[in-house]
């Protein structure tokens, strides 16, 4: 299985930081945000990965990780060009996928401590779809927040006013290859992006978006607050 780190987009919730080096590239707990998912694929047995970047800072991603080889994995490197949003980072990938290829797809800023492992066995063995993990967090409103219905997911919504669940939608996907024709049927969104919540609902519409729910801690790094709370449970 190959996987996918999407690590484009601007993080102006992290200005002036970002404004001289990619979000992904700060100092969490003794390394750089993006080591943190590298590692996480790699102790799962996923040695190939994808890296979607902006132009900001690219050279430094090669300083720290060449071709992958001292980290154990194979790392292909893709541009995104503007911040189109999560699923148009993710449309990059299509180029390096096998025809009937499933994947495993990380937020850059996404930050926990559960091993992937027996999640992406639970997908292995799921057949067709995908698969989102979630966390049970005290302000959903700031995600994509889940409307379960047994081991399904019905729907998603996208940072909702009224959060209908305690639940976030993390930033850790697993794709059959049926997702790059989803992106195609989206369209950007209020904020201009195509957004990864409008193709998980294609999933969830179809009956094909099945979840599990973290055990461990979970952050994203986006904010100061969330950035400052991940270096913390990482030094620890
Ligand atoms: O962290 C989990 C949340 O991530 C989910 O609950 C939401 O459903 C999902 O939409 C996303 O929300 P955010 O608003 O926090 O996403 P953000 O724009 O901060 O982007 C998160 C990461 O995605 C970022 O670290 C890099 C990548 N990204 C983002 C954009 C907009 C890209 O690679 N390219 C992009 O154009």
């Amino acid at each position: 299985m190959k996987g996918v780190i999407l690590a484009g987009g601007t993080g102006t919730r992290l200005y002036p930081l970002t404004k001289m080096i990619n979000k992904h590239l700060l100092p969490v707990g003794r390394a750089p945000m993006i080591c943190h998912g590298v590692e996480k694929l790699r102790n799962a047995g996923i040695e190939e990965i994808i890296l979607v970047i902006s132009k900001q800072s690219a050279g430094l991603y090669t300083e720290l990780f060449g071709g992958g080889k001292e980290w154990g994995v194979r790392l292909t490197y893709k541009i995104q060009e503007e911040a189109g949003g999560i699923a148009q980072a993710l449309s990059l990938a299509e180029p390096n996928m096998k025809r009937d290829e499933k994947f495993v797809v990380l937020l850059g800023d996404n930050l926990f401590e559960d091993s992937l492992t027996p999640y992406v066995q639970s997908f292995q063995n799921q057949g067709q779809g995908a698969r989102v993990l979630l966390k049970k967090v005290h302000d959903p409103k700031r995600y994509g927040v889940p409307i379960l219905e047994e081991n399904k997911i019905l729907r998603i919504e996208e940072k909702p006013a009224e959060p209908k669940s305690n639940y976030c939608v993390t930033g850790i996907y697993m794709y059959d290859t049926t997702v790059f024709n989803k992106i195609r049927t989206i369209k950007p969104s209020g904020r201009g992006e195509l957004e990864i919540t409008d193709v998980n609902n294609v999933y969830a519409s179809e009956g094909q978006l099945a979840y599990d729910i973290l055990d461990g801690w979970w952050t994203d790094a986006g904010t100061f607050q969330s950035l400052y709370q991940a270096s913390d449970w990482l030094m620890k």
